[in-house]
Protein backbone atom coordinates (compact mmCIF):
# COMPACT_ATOMS: atom_id res chain seq x y z
CA UNK A 1 0.00 0.00 0.00
CA UNK A 2 3.06 2.32 0.73
CA UNK A 3 4.63 1.88 -2.82
CA UNK A 4 0.82 2.32 -4.36
CA UNK A 5 0.50 5.60 -2.46
CA UNK A 6 4.07 6.79 -3.19
CA UNK A 7 3.36 5.67 -6.90
CA UNK A 8 -0.07 7.96 -7.29
CA UNK A 9 1.96 11.09 -5.61
CA UNK A 10 4.79 10.88 -7.94
CA UNK A 11 2.63 10.06 -10.89
CA UNK A 12 0.22 12.83 -9.78
CA UNK A 13 2.83 15.47 -9.08
CA UNK A 14 4.49 14.84 -12.65
CA UNK A 15 1.15 15.54 -14.06
CA UNK A 16 0.43 18.48 -12.62
CA UNK A 17 3.39 19.86 -13.49
CA UNK A 18 3.47 19.15 -17.15
CA UNK A 19 0.21 20.61 -17.68
CA UNK A 20 -0.73 24.36 -19.11
CA UNK A 21 -4.49 24.47 -18.74
CA UNK A 22 -6.74 24.76 -15.53
CA UNK A 23 -9.75 22.37 -17.04
CA UNK A 24 -6.48 19.83 -16.86
CA UNK A 25 -5.74 20.73 -13.17
CA UNK A 26 -9.23 19.66 -12.53
CA UNK A 27 -9.31 16.98 -14.36
CA UNK A 28 -6.76 15.14 -11.98
CA UNK A 29 -8.03 16.73 -9.23
CA UNK A 30 -11.24 14.72 -9.57
CA UNK A 31 -9.01 11.04 -11.01
CA UNK A 32 -6.99 11.51 -8.24
CA UNK A 33 -8.88 13.10 -4.87
CA UNK A 34 -12.27 12.82 -6.12
CA UNK A 35 -14.91 9.99 -5.01
CA UNK A 36 -13.46 7.41 -7.36
CA UNK A 37 -10.32 8.90 -7.81
CA UNK A 38 -6.85 6.95 -7.21
CA UNK A 39 -6.18 7.56 -3.78
CA UNK A 40 -9.41 7.14 -2.25
CA UNK A 41 -9.81 3.95 -3.66
CA UNK A 42 -6.41 3.05 -2.18
CA UNK A 43 -7.92 4.26 1.15
CA UNK A 44 -11.06 2.25 0.64
CA UNK A 45 -8.54 -0.38 1.02
CA UNK A 46 -7.71 0.39 4.89
CA UNK A 47 -10.26 -1.74 6.57
CA UNK A 48 -7.75 -4.57 5.02
CA UNK A 49 -5.09 -3.48 6.97
CA UNK A 50 -3.92 -5.04 10.49
CA UNK A 51 -4.59 -2.42 13.50
CA UNK A 52 -0.78 -1.73 14.04
CA UNK A 53 -0.50 -0.29 10.28
CA UNK A 54 -3.63 1.35 9.57
CA UNK A 55 -2.42 4.80 11.54
CA UNK A 56 0.97 4.57 9.78
CA UNK A 57 -0.92 4.49 6.64
CA UNK A 58 -3.34 6.52 7.45
CA UNK A 59 -0.91 9.11 7.84
CA UNK A 60 1.29 8.75 5.14
CA UNK A 61 -2.08 9.30 2.70
CA UNK A 62 -2.68 12.26 4.49
CA UNK A 63 0.67 13.27 3.53
CA UNK A 64 0.22 12.26 -0.07
CA UNK A 65 -3.06 13.70 -0.01
CA UNK A 66 -1.91 17.49 1.29
CA UNK A 67 1.55 17.05 -1.18
CA UNK A 68 -0.64 16.55 -3.76
CA UNK A 69 -2.94 19.89 -2.97
CA UNK A 70 -0.25 21.41 -2.46
CA UNK A 71 1.24 21.32 -5.44
CA UNK A 72 -2.42 22.06 -7.16
CA UNK A 73 -2.83 24.97 -5.12
CA UNK A 74 0.98 26.10 -6.51
CA UNK A 75 -0.07 25.00 -10.00
CA UNK A 76 -3.30 26.73 -10.23
CA UNK A 77 -2.24 30.27 -8.79
CA UNK A 78 0.69 29.89 -11.78
CA UNK A 79 -1.70 29.41 -14.27
CA UNK A 80 -4.15 32.08 -13.11
CA UNK A 81 -1.32 34.55 -12.99
CA UNK A 82 -0.53 33.20 -16.86
CA UNK A 83 -4.06 33.83 -17.95
CA UNK A 84 -4.35 37.65 -16.03
CA UNK A 85 -1.29 38.18 -17.57
CA UNK A 86 -1.96 37.24 -21.25
CA UNK A 87 -5.36 38.85 -20.44
CA UNK A 88 -4.11 42.30 -19.70
CA UNK A 89 -1.62 41.90 -22.86
CA UNK A 90 -4.06 41.26 -25.38
CA UNK A 91 -6.31 43.84 -23.70
CA UNK A 92 -4.31 47.10 -23.54
CA UNK A 93 -5.09 50.15 -24.26
CA UNK A 94 -2.30 52.51 -26.07
CA UNK A 95 -2.97 55.95 -24.18
CA UNK A 96 0.04 57.15 -26.13
CA UNK A 97 -1.73 58.87 -28.70
CA UNK A 98 -0.99 62.12 -29.34
CA UNK A 99 -4.08 64.18 -28.72
CA UNK A 100 -5.21 66.83 -30.78
CA UNK A 101 -4.94 70.24 -29.91
CA UNK A 102 -8.52 71.14 -28.62
CA UNK A 103 -8.67 75.21 -27.86
CA UNK A 104 -11.00 76.10 -24.85
CA UNK A 105 -13.50 78.26 -26.52
CA UNK A 106 -14.81 81.43 -24.75
CA UNK A 107 -18.06 84.10 -24.72
CA UNK A 108 -18.12 85.54 -28.32
CA UNK A 109 -17.77 89.41 -27.92
CA UNK A 110 -21.45 89.97 -29.00
CA UNK A 111 -22.77 87.60 -26.52
CA UNK A 112 -20.75 88.66 -23.75
CA UNK A 113 -22.51 92.28 -24.48
CA UNK A 114 -25.87 90.88 -24.53
CA UNK A 115 -25.72 88.75 -21.35
CA UNK A 116 -23.88 92.17 -19.55
CA UNK A 117 -27.10 94.04 -20.50
CA UNK A 118 -29.59 91.41 -19.58
CA UNK A 119 -27.42 91.14 -16.38
CA UNK A 120 -27.79 95.03 -15.70
CA UNK A 121 -32.14 95.22 -16.26
CA UNK A 122 -31.87 91.98 -14.26
CA UNK A 123 -30.30 93.70 -11.21
CA UNK A 124 -32.72 96.78 -12.13
CA UNK A 125 -35.95 94.48 -11.60
CA UNK A 126 -36.65 93.40 -15.16
CA UNK A 127 -38.03 90.01 -16.03
CA UNK A 128 -36.08 88.22 -18.81
CA UNK A 129 -37.96 86.91 -22.01
CA UNK A 130 -37.59 85.45 -25.24
CA UNK A 131 -39.81 85.44 -28.61
CA UNK A 132 -39.11 83.31 -31.73
CA UNK A 133 -37.55 84.97 -34.58
CA UNK A 134 -39.91 83.93 -37.03
CA UNK A 135 -42.73 86.09 -36.10
CA UNK A 136 -46.49 86.53 -37.42
CA UNK A 137 -47.05 89.79 -39.08
CA UNK A 138 -49.81 90.45 -36.62
CA UNK A 139 -46.87 90.73 -33.95
CA UNK A 140 -44.32 92.06 -35.86
CA UNK A 141 -46.31 94.91 -37.34
CA UNK A 142 -50.64 95.02 -36.52
CA UNK A 143 -50.56 94.85 -32.56
CA UNK A 144 -47.79 97.36 -32.78
CA UNK A 145 -50.37 99.91 -34.42
CA UNK A 146 -48.33 99.66 -37.43
CA UNK A 147 -50.03 101.11 -40.26
CA UNK A 148 -50.93 99.21 -42.99
CA UNK A 149 -48.87 101.42 -45.47
CA UNK A 150 -45.78 101.60 -43.23
CA UNK A 151 -42.73 101.62 -45.33
CA UNK A 152 -40.83 99.08 -42.75
CA UNK A 153 -43.68 96.40 -44.20
CA UNK A 154 -42.70 96.75 -47.42
CA UNK A 155 -40.86 93.81 -49.36
CA UNK A 156 -37.63 95.66 -49.63
CA UNK A 157 -37.06 96.55 -45.95
CA UNK A 158 -38.97 92.73 -44.41
CA UNK A 159 -37.62 89.06 -45.17
CA UNK A 160 -41.36 87.87 -45.49
CA UNK A 161 -41.72 83.77 -45.14
CA UNK A 162 -45.47 84.25 -46.24
CA UNK A 163 -48.37 86.65 -45.98
CA UNK A 164 -48.75 86.60 -42.58
CA UNK A 165 -44.92 84.93 -41.54
CA UNK A 166 -41.75 87.29 -41.33
CA UNK A 167 -38.16 87.09 -39.51
CA UNK A 168 -38.88 89.52 -37.36
CA UNK A 169 -37.89 93.50 -37.69
CA UNK A 170 -37.26 94.17 -34.45
CA UNK A 171 -37.90 92.90 -30.63
CA UNK A 172 -41.00 94.86 -30.11
CA UNK A 173 -43.15 91.62 -31.32
CA UNK A 174 -41.74 90.52 -27.55
CA UNK A 175 -43.54 93.35 -25.79
CA UNK A 176 -46.87 92.22 -27.27
CA UNK A 177 -46.04 88.56 -26.67
CA UNK A 178 -45.45 89.38 -22.91
CA UNK A 179 -48.43 91.79 -22.61
CA UNK A 180 -50.78 89.16 -23.41
CA UNK A 181 -49.11 86.46 -22.08
CA UNK A 182 -48.52 88.15 -18.16
CA UNK A 183 -50.91 90.95 -18.46
CA UNK A 184 -50.00 94.26 -16.44
CA UNK A 185 -48.27 95.36 -14.32
CA UNK A 186 -44.93 94.04 -16.22
CA UNK A 187 -41.18 94.73 -16.39
CA UNK A 188 -39.66 92.91 -18.80
CA UNK A 189 -36.55 93.13 -21.45
CA UNK A 190 -35.62 90.68 -24.21
CA UNK A 191 -32.56 90.51 -26.73
CA UNK A 192 -32.69 88.50 -29.59
CA UNK A 193 -31.92 88.39 -33.52
CA UNK A 194 -33.31 90.87 -35.56
CA UNK A 195 -33.61 90.61 -39.66
CA UNK A 196 -33.58 93.23 -41.94
CA UNK A 197 -33.94 93.46 -45.77
CA UNK A 198 -31.08 95.77 -45.64
CA UNK A 199 -28.03 97.05 -47.52
CA UNK A 200 -24.91 95.30 -46.28
CA UNK A 201 -21.92 97.61 -45.07
CA UNK A 202 -19.40 98.75 -41.62
CA UNK A 203 -22.34 99.19 -39.91
CA UNK A 204 -25.60 97.19 -41.69
CA UNK A 205 -25.97 93.31 -41.67
CA UNK A 206 -29.29 92.23 -42.45
CA UNK A 207 -28.98 89.68 -39.25
CA UNK A 208 -28.17 92.19 -36.15
CA UNK A 209 -29.35 91.79 -32.69
CA UNK A 210 -31.49 94.32 -30.46
CA UNK A 211 -32.64 94.62 -26.51
CA UNK A 212 -36.24 95.33 -25.98
CA UNK A 213 -37.40 96.54 -22.48
CA UNK A 214 -41.09 97.11 -21.70
CA UNK A 215 -42.27 98.35 -18.14
CA UNK A 216 -46.37 98.96 -18.06
CA UNK A 217 -47.83 99.82 -14.25
CA UNK A 218 -50.18 102.00 -13.05
CA UNK A 219 -48.62 106.00 -13.04
CA UNK A 220 -45.79 105.09 -15.53
CA UNK A 221 -44.71 108.46 -16.59
CA UNK A 222 -42.22 109.61 -18.88
CA UNK A 223 -40.00 110.31 -15.83
CA UNK A 224 -39.59 106.62 -15.05
CA UNK A 225 -38.37 106.13 -19.14
CA UNK A 226 -36.05 108.90 -18.43
CA UNK A 227 -34.46 107.99 -14.97
CA UNK A 228 -34.86 104.33 -15.74
CA UNK A 229 -32.27 104.87 -19.59
CA UNK A 230 -30.43 107.65 -17.60
CA UNK A 231 -29.59 105.06 -14.63
CA UNK A 232 -28.94 102.28 -17.23
CA UNK A 233 -26.83 104.33 -19.71
CA UNK A 234 -24.74 105.69 -16.79
CA UNK A 235 -24.08 102.00 -15.30
CA UNK A 236 -23.00 100.29 -18.62
CA UNK A 237 -21.33 103.31 -20.45
CA UNK A 238 -20.17 104.50 -17.26
CA UNK A 239 -21.30 107.71 -15.29
CA UNK A 240 -19.80 110.49 -17.67
CA UNK A 241 -21.78 109.82 -20.19
CA UNK A 242 -23.89 112.54 -21.65
CA UNK A 243 -27.04 111.73 -23.40
CA UNK A 244 -29.80 113.62 -25.86
CA UNK A 245 -33.13 113.02 -26.44
CA UNK A 246 -34.22 113.71 -29.82
CA UNK A 247 -38.40 113.76 -30.64
CA UNK A 248 -39.03 110.64 -32.91
CA UNK A 249 -41.95 108.44 -34.32
CA UNK A 250 -42.68 105.15 -33.87
CA UNK A 251 -46.49 103.47 -34.53
CA UNK A 252 -45.92 101.81 -31.20
CA UNK A 253 -44.92 104.61 -29.14
CA UNK A 254 -46.57 108.26 -28.11
CA UNK A 255 -44.29 110.33 -27.75
CA UNK A 256 -41.22 108.55 -28.89
CA UNK A 257 -37.92 109.63 -28.96
CA UNK A 258 -34.47 108.82 -29.81
CA UNK A 259 -30.95 108.65 -27.60
CA UNK A 260 -27.66 109.65 -28.72
CA UNK A 261 -24.92 109.37 -26.06
CA UNK A 262 -21.32 111.21 -26.00
CA UNK A 263 -18.92 109.95 -28.77
CA UNK A 264 -17.29 106.90 -27.53
CA UNK A 265 -14.07 108.57 -29.28
CA UNK A 266 -13.47 112.17 -28.46
CA UNK A 267 -15.84 112.13 -25.29
CA UNK A 268 -17.68 114.59 -26.62
CA UNK A 269 -15.05 117.41 -27.89
CA UNK A 270 -15.61 116.21 -31.73
CA UNK A 271 -13.89 114.06 -33.91
CA UNK A 272 -14.03 112.55 -37.32
CA UNK A 273 -15.92 109.36 -35.96
CA UNK A 274 -19.10 111.66 -34.61
CA UNK A 275 -18.56 113.86 -37.78
CA UNK A 276 -17.29 116.52 -34.96
CA UNK A 277 -20.68 116.70 -33.46
CA UNK A 278 -19.59 115.15 -30.08
CA UNK A 279 -22.51 112.49 -30.29
CA UNK A 280 -22.83 109.27 -30.92
CA UNK A 281 -26.06 109.05 -32.64
CA UNK A 282 -29.45 106.51 -32.28
CA UNK A 283 -28.39 104.48 -29.24
CA UNK A 284 -31.74 103.74 -28.87
CA UNK A 285 -35.23 104.36 -28.99
CA UNK A 286 -37.74 104.44 -26.66
CA UNK A 287 -41.20 106.18 -25.58
CA UNK A 288 -44.91 105.74 -23.57
CA UNK A 289 -46.59 102.80 -25.35
CA UNK A 290 -49.18 104.03 -27.09
CA UNK A 291 -53.08 103.19 -25.36
CA UNK A 292 -53.72 101.49 -28.43
CA UNK A 293 -51.54 98.82 -28.28
CA UNK A 294 -52.11 98.54 -24.42
CA UNK A 295 -55.49 97.75 -25.85
CA UNK A 296 -54.83 95.30 -28.38
CA UNK A 297 -52.98 93.08 -25.35
CA UNK A 298 -56.39 93.19 -23.42
CA UNK A 299 -54.57 95.90 -20.79
CA UNK A 300 -57.43 98.87 -19.77
CA UNK A 301 -55.07 101.61 -21.00
CA UNK A 302 -57.03 103.77 -18.56
CA UNK A 303 -55.92 102.18 -15.51
CA UNK A 304 -52.20 101.22 -16.80
CA UNK A 305 -49.48 103.14 -19.04
CA UNK A 306 -45.96 102.08 -19.80
CA UNK A 307 -42.62 103.02 -21.61
CA UNK A 308 -40.58 100.81 -24.11
CA UNK A 309 -37.18 100.63 -25.63
CA UNK A 310 -35.41 99.08 -28.03
CA UNK A 311 -31.25 99.27 -29.20
CA UNK A 312 -29.21 97.27 -30.85
CA UNK A 313 -26.55 95.00 -29.31
CA UNK A 314 -24.06 94.88 -32.26
CA UNK A 315 -23.59 98.58 -32.36
CA UNK A 316 -23.34 98.98 -28.45
CA UNK A 317 -20.95 95.71 -28.64
CA UNK A 318 -18.69 97.59 -31.34
CA UNK A 319 -18.29 100.49 -29.58
CA UNK A 320 -17.34 98.65 -26.51
CA UNK A 321 -14.85 96.46 -28.05
CA UNK A 322 -14.07 99.03 -30.75
CA UNK A 323 -14.64 96.81 -33.91
CA UNK A 324 -15.17 98.98 -36.80
CA UNK A 325 -16.92 96.19 -39.19
CA UNK A 326 -20.37 94.25 -37.80
CA UNK A 327 -19.56 91.65 -40.37
CA UNK A 328 -16.64 90.77 -37.96
CA UNK A 329 -19.04 89.69 -35.76
CA UNK A 330 -20.53 87.44 -37.49
CA UNK A 331 -17.94 85.80 -39.81
CA UNK A 332 -16.72 83.50 -36.98
CA UNK A 333 -13.18 84.15 -37.78
CA UNK A 334 -10.72 82.63 -35.27
CA UNK A 335 -7.99 84.97 -35.51
CA UNK A 336 -10.75 87.98 -35.02
CA UNK A 337 -12.65 86.12 -32.14
CA UNK A 338 -9.41 85.13 -30.58
CA UNK A 339 -8.64 88.46 -29.68
CA UNK A 340 -11.39 88.49 -26.88
N1 LIG B 1 -38.50 98.74 -32.35
C1 LIG B 1 -37.80 99.98 -32.55
C2 LIG B 1 -36.76 99.80 -33.64
O1 LIG B 1 -36.48 98.69 -34.00
C3 LIG B 1 -37.14 100.45 -31.30
C4 LIG B 1 -38.12 100.81 -30.23
C5 LIG B 1 -38.48 99.89 -29.28
C6 LIG B 1 -38.65 102.09 -30.15
C7 LIG B 1 -39.38 100.24 -28.29
C8 LIG B 1 -39.52 102.45 -29.18
C9 LIG B 1 -39.90 101.53 -28.24
O2 LIG B 1 -36.19 100.74 -34.13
Amino acid sequence: MKDKLTIIKDKAIEEINSIDSLDTLEKIRVDVLGKKGELTLVLREMGKLSKEERPVMGKLANEVREAIEAEMAEKKEALSKLLRDEKLKSEIIDISLEKNDIQLGHFHPLIKTLEELEDLFVSMGFKVLTGPEIETVANNFDALNSPDNHPSRDMSDTFYIDEETVLRTHTSPVQIRAMKEYGAPLKMVSAGRTFRFDDVDDTHSPMFHQIEGLVVDEKISMANLLGTLETFIKEFFGSDMQTRYRPHHFPFTEPSAEVDVTCHHCHGKGCPACNNTGWSMELLGCGMVHPKVLENCGIDSEKYTGFAFGMGIDRIAMVKYGINNIRLLFENDNRFLNQF
